[in-house]
């Protein structure tokens, strides 16, 4: 298939009309769009990430008004946090309407939206005019991409176009809130934090099962966000003993540093020193996993950062990234 990477968002539009798949990038990580009323447009979706079927998949709209095409029911807490968030790294889950297609919902009798905050990304939705279905623009499994170069490498040989928009400001998926329900459930933690939807909410937000604030069980990593390369999340403590152990083959490494620790770079051991402030760690995390997954590294070393609350989707993604 010969792929098209362009910036002239006209371009777009009659691809996506003809149920083509069009990457295009958002505040996020770059999506896979296709025509979220479009089935036989949104299966090529599935099998150009190799996802099954059951994982629903986030349809994208420009404006709160279009939140009365998808959802049957729209709670005074989805217009409360729509106003705060919006544009920007949210999802609500919804009670979806009868026309929302399975293939979209997983079969659930909810379905997802979100208004993305990328220039480019609100252009080709406000003049496509109907929702955008777009799963992060990676095969399953693998890490979300976070520009141009990173969508290629995925999905380069199995979609229509590449909307080009640079690197993703966020750098980490949006975080995910079910509105259905009696009490708001975080389903995937992202950059708005528990604390700031309860804020606007004014009431008690929860974890889905599964994720705690700032740890996970074991149990239920998912195979998600993962590099090929065996990776291992360490505390500092644990890092220096790690460190003072070292066997040649353990070599060669890379090492994702948080704290001041000393460690020597050399070509069988890299050191990345990674940003102190969350957000700024959040924007490189997955590009820096990406790059040194391409080295050929026996294992990837990500030394922990701190477990307060702003961290709590990168702790997430570290987890998930090591679950292999
Ligand atoms: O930041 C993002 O959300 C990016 C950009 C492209 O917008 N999109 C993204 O999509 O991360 P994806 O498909 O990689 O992840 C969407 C997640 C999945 O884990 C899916 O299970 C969940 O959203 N999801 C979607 N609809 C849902 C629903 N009705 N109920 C529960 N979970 C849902
Ligand atoms: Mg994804």
């Amino acid at each position: 298939m010969k792929m098209i990477i362009t910036t002239d968002i006209t371009q777009a539009l009659p691809l996506l009309t003809a149920g083509g798949l069009v990457a295009f990038p958002t505040e996020t990580v770059y999506g896979l769009g296709a025509d979220a009323t479009n089935e036989a447009a949104i299966r090529k979706i599935f099998l150009a990430k190799e996802r099954p079927y059951d994982h629903p998949l986030i349809v994208h709209i420009a404006d709160v008004s279009q939140l009365y095409d998808w959802a049957d029911e729209v709670p005074e807490s989805a217009l409360k946090l729509a106003a705060a968030f919006w544009p920007g790294p949210l999802t609500l889950i919804l009670k979806k309407q009868a026309h929302v297609l399975d293939i979209v919902t997983g079969g659930q009798d909810t379905v997802g939206l979100r208004i993305p905050h990328h220039p480019v990304a609100l252009e080709l939705l406000r003049t496509f005019g109907k929702g955008i279905v777009a799963p992060s623009a990676n095969k399953f499994t693998h890490i979300s991409p976070t520009t141009v170069d990173a969508v290629q490498e995925e999905l380069g040989d199995k979609i229509d176009m590449i909307l080009a928009g640079g690197a993703c400001d966020v750098g980490l998926e949006s975080t995910i809130i079910d509105l259905s329900g009696a009490i708001p459930t975080i389903l995937r933690p992202g950059m708005i934090s528990a604390e700031a939807l309860s804020k606007v909410l004014n009431t008690d937000v929860q974890f889905s099962p599964g994720i705690t604030s700032t740890t996970r069980a074991p149990g239920m990593h998912h195979l998600h966000y993962a590099p090929m390369t065996k990776t291992r999340v360490l505390t500092q403590s644990e890092l220096i003993e790690f460190l003072s152990g070292l066997q040649a083959t353990d070599l060669p490494m890379a090492i994702l540093r948080y704290s001041d620790i000393s460690i020597p770079d050399t070509t069988s051991l890299h050191c990345i020193t990674m940003p102190k402030q969350a957000a700024q760690y959040a924007h490189d995390l997955y590009h820096t996993l990406r790059s040194v997954d391409h080295q050929n590294f026996k294992q990837i070393i990500i030394e922990a950062p701190p477990k307060t609350t702003e961290w709590v989707a990168i702790y997430d993604r570290i987890y998930k990234a090591s679950a292999k």
